[in-house]
């Protein structure tokens, strides 16, 4: 199979990485892509959001299935433009990514259609918005609705903080366009989950969770970035699961994310004319209340990505799956089938189909980062990047270049990935913190605490 891979960072690295580790055969092409895809694929510098050229490129390379990373280009229209020339791609359409480039519509749509989550308004007033944020009171959370590159939620210990950010959103234009609607959001407390979902619309498997570390220092401090770092398993759930068209429910929590927050969701989005195909990403808060919708996103997350393909055990594979998921009959191409179940726990599958997921170990991701990331990080700095000895260990690049020599170089705020496999979490850890400290570059900045919630809770 012939894959176009549509991004350049990490996550599109692990994804061309798990392709290839699935199927040495499987043909890699990346637009633009990075030095380390460059490694197992062909690199075509076409940008991510460039739709007319990709298509012609996809055209041209007789390619079989293009896959998105970023929403970019989802929210562009890449999934609408290669359909209208019959080209297989597996993301959300335009519209169905407003899940996760509307904040204001993927709230409205929980709200109408009872999926769990905070409470919030949404308002284009500062006086109206303001008014909302005092009723709430604090702890309250301020956001711009439209994509703020992971910077567009401000969370307001105060009123007086929530009333500037609120002034900063709307008056201030301090967002653009991304800003031109606020959401006042209740402050809600618990762990933090990550779940993907692939789907092709009706039917869906749930990934194992994952948690990320968005604070730029240890002990979840200092600001918040894309994420410096990731992990799996989170024991606060069982993750080896199977699904078929009669599936056994053999965790409750994913039980319910899977019948109070996937399906619904892709319920709701398939009523409204927008049917979801692709991969949904639930960033959840797991209250006291059970799982509740912080944020959804119309792709794969990142650094997650890096943390999941070295240890995702999927039958059908997972290009495989995707192959389906964006084909007419969706996952039930394969076997003519009667009915598609309305509800089942850990995935919704047609009779006869029938996938398998599950984990071949701990994984723990440390990122690389260039000096003054989260700001504007500084490019170009010679990259040392010794030889990987450990077999369980694997090193995705994110913001990496080549210079006129073919040297390595960073050129972008977060620059590498190192990714340790092993049996148990704290090996895991330990084997990727090693790793990462033997990479040098100037002003590199890591964390040496990822998974450090994980490893408190199993010390318990
Ligand atoms: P988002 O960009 O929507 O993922 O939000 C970034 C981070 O802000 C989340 O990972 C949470 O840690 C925090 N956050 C967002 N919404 C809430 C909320 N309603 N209550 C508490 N924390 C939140
Ligand atoms: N790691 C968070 C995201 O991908 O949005």
């Amino acid at each position: 199979m012939r894959v176009l891979i549509v991004g350049g960072g990490g996550r599109e690295h692990a994804l061309a990485w798990k392709f290839k580790h699935d199927d040495p055969e499987t043909e890699v092409i990346a637009a633009p892509g990075n030095p380390g895809i460059a490694e197992l694929g062909e690199c075509v510098s076409i940008s991510a959001t460039d739709l007319e050229s990709l298509a012609r490129l996809a055209t041209d390379r007789s390619v079989d299935l293009t896959v998105v990373g970023p929403e970019a280009p989802l929210a562009a229209g890449i999934v609408d433009r290669f359909r209208a020339d019959g080209l297989a791609i597996f993301g959300p359409t335009r519209a169905a990514a407003e899940i996760e480039t509307s904040k204001a519509f993927a709230k409205r749509l929980m709200l109408e259609d009872g999926i769990p989550t905070a409470r919030a308004e949404v308002h284009t007033n500062v006086a109206s918005a303001r008014a909302c944020a005092h009723r709430l009171g604090a702890p309250v959370v301020i956001k711009a609705s439209g994509l703020a590159a992971g910077k567009g939620v401000i969370v307001c210990q105060t009123l007086d903080e929530a009333d500037r950010a609120i002034d900063d959103i709307l008056a201030g234009n301090r967002f653009g366009d991304a800003g031109a609607e606020v959401l006042v959001e209740e402050f809600m407390t618990g762990e933090e989950l990550s779940v993907f979902a692939l789907t092709d619309g009706q039917s869906f498997l749930l990934l194992p969770g994952l948690q990320d570390h968005k604070r730029l220092h240890d002990k979840d401090m200092g600001p918040n970035t894309g994420g410096m770092g990731a992990y799996v398993p989170v024991t606060l759930a069982s993750t080896d699961h199977s699904v078929s068209g009669a599936a056994d429910p053999s965790d409750s929590l994913y039980v319910a994310i899977a019948e109070q927050v996937i399906h619904p969701t892709l319920r709701g989005l398939a009523r409204r004319g927008r049917p979801f195909t692709g991969l949904l990403y639930a960033g959840l808060m797991l209250t006291a209340d059970g799982p509740k919708v912080v944020e959804f996103n119309c792709r794969f997350g990142d650094p997650e990505t890096q943390a999941l393909m070295p240890v995702l055990d999927l039958k059908p594979s997972l290009l495989e799956l995707m192959r389906l998921a964006a084909s007419d009959r969706g996952f039930a191409g394969p076997v003519v089938t009667g009915l598609i179940r309305s509800a089942a726990p850990v995935g919704v599958g047609p009779d006869g189909f029938d996938a398998h997921v599950s984990l071949s170990g701990a994984c723990v991701t440390t990122v690389l980062a260039a000096e003054n990331y989260p700001d504007k990080p500084r490019t170009g700095d010679p990259i040392d990047l010794p030889p990987i000895a450990d077999d369980g260990v694997v090193v995705f690049h994110a913001g990496t270049a080549r210079d006129s020599e073919h040297r390595l170089v960073t050129a972008g705020g977060r620059v590498l990935a190192v990714s340790a496999v092993a049996p148990d979490i704290e090996t895991a850890q330990q084997h990727s913190l090693a790793f990462a400290r033997r990479i040098h570059f100037p002003g590199c900045q890591l964390r040496t605490d990822i998974a450090w919630r994980e490893i408190a809770r199993r010390g318990r």
